[in-house]
């Protein structure tokens, strides 16, 4: 074999298992939400209020009150969610991490926000 030739090769095979490589990197996705399953209000959304916003959105003090007992009500009495266009749903978008500039004080997580999302486009059940 020539010189050549095999420089040929061994940079073809360094090609192919770079190449190879790459298949292993795991990308860091947001699971999507079955749209065929209801998420619940009560055991899936209410905790998200719980967890990242009742330390301000609590009764007495930021509106709305996202307090577990009250949320539901106060979303609802203030237009914050929009069954006929869920994506425009005040309580998707201000605290979307897309929402650049807007509400800074605490943004959902990706996952957090599709499933809210997905939460008002079946109906936004107080489930
Ligand atoms: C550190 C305090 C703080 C936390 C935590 C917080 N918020 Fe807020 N939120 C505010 C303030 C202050 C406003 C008033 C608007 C503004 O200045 O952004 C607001 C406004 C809002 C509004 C707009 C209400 C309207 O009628 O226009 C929504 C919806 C909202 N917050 C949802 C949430 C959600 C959901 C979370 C949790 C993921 C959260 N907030 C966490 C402070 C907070």
């Amino acid at each position: 074999m020539k010189k050549s030739t095999v420089y040929f090769l061994v940079v073809v095979l360094g090609l192919v298992l770079n190449a190879c490589s790459y298949d292993f990197i795991v990308k860091e996705e947001v699971k999507p939400v079955d749209p065929t399953v209801d998420v619940l209000f009560a055991t899936q959304i209410a905790p998200i209020f719980t967890n990242g916003c009742v330390s301000c959105h609590k009764p007495g003090g930021q509106t709305p009150d996202l307090s577990a007992a009250n949320a539901y009500n106060s979303l609802k009495n203030a237009n914050l969610f929009d069954t006929a266009s869920p994506s425009a749903s005040l309580i998707y978008t201000f605290p979307n991490p897309d929402n650049a500039g807007k509400h800074s004080w605490k943004k959902y997580s990706a996952a957090e926000a599709q499933l809210v999302l997905t939460w008002i486009q079946q109906g936004a059940k107080n489930n």
